[in-house]
């Protein structure tokens, strides 16, 4: 309700209004986006500049606010990201989009490396090697492209696609029918590389401090039968598998459906974590993730 309030007093006044998922600034025609995938300095700054914009700069406090808050309602565990600037010689800095570099809030100390981060426990900007991977903030101009993923998923841009992790304890199917809903299906898994990022995603309920046991999460991968082939619920081809030592197997009759070990504390091991199990369908408790190809 309030976000559609703003957003028609945003057409009314100033005619201008933000892609999805980003805010636009109280004092100037700038949209700030978050994107939680990390990439280097010049790499984030390549992203922003494809979708319209550069990496984000801040001319106030009320900016600094305001990404501030856009970063913590998307992605509360995180804490530092790229923002537009960058020196040569590790004392003046330049935003990347050409604001004038006229306001700043470096903490004690900083700033020492080439490229800028904000550091949200601290309210302050700090420096990094421009090589380090981290999240990034674009500012985009106002009614411009929009971001690959709604507010609430997190991308990947190798997969070029959009993911979203679900808590409501649910059986596989109405899991897949949860993701449906979202036109999306339970994800599949095509690399090591995008296994290991599930598990990170279905990892954050610990890192929130969550503690319910048997957090195990449900990927898109069935049977139809015990003697049938197994298969992504997207479609996509089965081409990867991070199997748990000795799984597939059918202790019991009819664990159709898989899961990757994403909780640890029910005494699996974290030789285990991250590999997959096969489990009856209509087991319940566990996280489901959703995949989606990206917007655009
Ligand atoms: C700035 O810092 C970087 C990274 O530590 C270093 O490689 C570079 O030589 C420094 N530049 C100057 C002019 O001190
Ligand atoms: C599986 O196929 C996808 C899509 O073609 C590809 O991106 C991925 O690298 C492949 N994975 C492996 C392990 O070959």
């Amino acid at each position: 309700m309030f976000k559609l309030l703003s957003f028609s007093l945003l057409l009314s006044t100033a005619t201008a209004f933000c892609p999805l998922n980003s805010a636009l600034s109280g004092s100037r025609p700038k949209c700030f986006a978050f994107y939680n995938y990390p990439l280097t300095f010049d790499q984030a700054d390549t992203f922003c500049y494809n979708l319209g914009g550069r990496l984000a700069s801040i001319t106030d406090a009320f900016e600094s606010a305001t990404i501030s808050s856009q970063v913590r309602a998307d992605s509360p565990t995180v804490n530092a990201f790229w923002i537009g600037a960058r020196s040569v010689d590790n004392r003046t800095y330049t935003w990347a989009d050409g604001t004038p570099f006229t306001y700043q809030r470096w903490a004690s100390g900083e700033p020492r490396y080439p490229c800028g981060v904000v550091q949200l426990s601290s309210s302050s900007w700090l420096t990094e090697q421009c090589p380090t991977m981290l999240p990034f903030a674009c500012a985009l101009d106002p009614s411009g492209t929009n971001p690959p993923c709604e507010s609430g998923w997190s991308w990947r841009q190798p997969e070029a696609a959009c993911y979203k992790i679900i808590r409501n304890f649910d059986t596989f199917d109405s899991a897949e029918n949860g993701c449906k809903s979202i036109g999306a299906h339970l994800a599949s898994i095509h690399t090591s590389s995008e296994n290991d990022w599930i598990y990170d995603q279905g990892t954050a309920n610990y890192k929130l401090g969550v503690t319910e046991h048997d957090l195990q999460t449900w990927i898109g991968l069935k049977r139809d039968c015990q003697s049938c082939q197994w298969y992504w619920t997207d479609g996509s081809a089965l081409n990867y598998t991070q199997w748990t030592k000795d799984e597939p197997a059918d202790d019991y009759s009819n664990q159709n459906c898989v899961e990757i070990y994403t909780d640890d504390a029910t005494g699996l091991g974290s030789s285990n974590v991250r590999n997959w199990n096969n489990v009856k369908c209509d087991n319940a408790k566990r996280n489901a993730i959703c995949k989606k190809p990206q917007n655009r």
